[in-house]
């Protein structure tokens, strides 16, 4: 079995008036791959309506099942006026292949356990403290998702509900082969390298530490994110990290999105 496995499409900020969409593009990579199923890590727009316009049209067009986990990008509400992201989140739910407290079983045997994960300030440098990571703002900078999100509880809490759903499903499928899915970090690997003035303070927001523990944990066989932009692997005791995003199109090396996908896009086999 095939496993497309890509993040943060970012369908309306790489909009362009010539060449095929982003969705027209992946559906093109895909076919030529033969894949079984495809993999969504976060990311796919700023708004939860369009989001769900791709995942449905992607679904639809492709035949195949697509399973993804919103990303921070896509619980925004700057365009929709929601004011609780829970109200996104239960919006999100709708999507069958919404892995989020909803693990997905192949055909093989193997299941897809996914969550978006969220922040708790463990990937950022410990000199600064919690209320200042609160703040979500420092060297004349902020985190965006300070303006666009809203909870209604702290980043910590939220990673922390986030975590205990991925564990309970992790432990409901304990010994069945598994392919985790966040958007966050789940490894720090992959946040941005330090010393660093400003990613000192930002790297908190991109993920928690306490994801590798569960990897190891529950034998967990691949682990799947996005959110930073990298494209980047690692071998993690035996398990198979990924980190393939496609990000914004000023950040791509190809002029075209059918060719930036084919080298994005990672294939698991199992
Ligand atoms: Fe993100």
């Amino acid at each position: 079995m095939n496993i497309g496995v890509i993040s943060d499409l970012h369908v309306d900020i790489n909009e362009a008036a010539d060449g095929p969409s982003i969705e027209e593009a992946l559906l093109e990579v895909s076919n030529e791959n033969k894949l079984d199923a495809l993999i969504i890590a976060g990311d796919i727009s700023n708004d939860v309506n369009r989001s769900l316009a791709v995942l449905s049209s992607l679904k639809a067009q492709s035949g195949i099942p697509v399973l993804f986990v919103p990303g921070n990008h896509d619980y925004w509400s700057k365009v929709n006026g929601i004011k609780d992201t829970w109200q996104v989140y239960k919006q999100f739910q709708t999507y069958e292949g919404n892995l989020c407290e909803r693990p997905f079983e192949l055909d093989n045997g193997w299941v897809v356990i996914g969550s978006s994960g969220w922040y708790d300030y463990t990937m950022g440098d410990s000199k600064y403290s919690t209320e200042q990571f609160d703040q979500m703002q420092a060297m004349d900078r902020m985190w965006h998702d300070g303006h666009w999100v809203n909870w209604g509880m702290s980043n910590r809490d939220v990673h922390q509900y986030f975590k205990e759903r991925l564990e309970n499903e992790l432990e409901a499928y304990r010994g069945k082969p598994v392919i985790m899915v966040t958007h966050m970090l789940s490894h720090s690997h992959f946040k941005v390298p330090t010393p660093h003035p400003v990613w000192e303070y930002f790297n908190a927001f991109l993920g928690s530490t306490e994801y590798a523990e569960l990897y190891r944990k529950y034998e967990v066989r691949y682990g799947i994110m996005g959110h930073v932009h990298y494209r980047k692997k690692l071998d993690y005791h035996g398990i198979e990290l990924i980190c393939a995003c496609l990000g914004y199109r000023r950040e791509w090396r190809q002029p075209s999105a059918v060719q930036e996908i084919r080298n994005c896009m990672q294939i698991i086999s199992v």
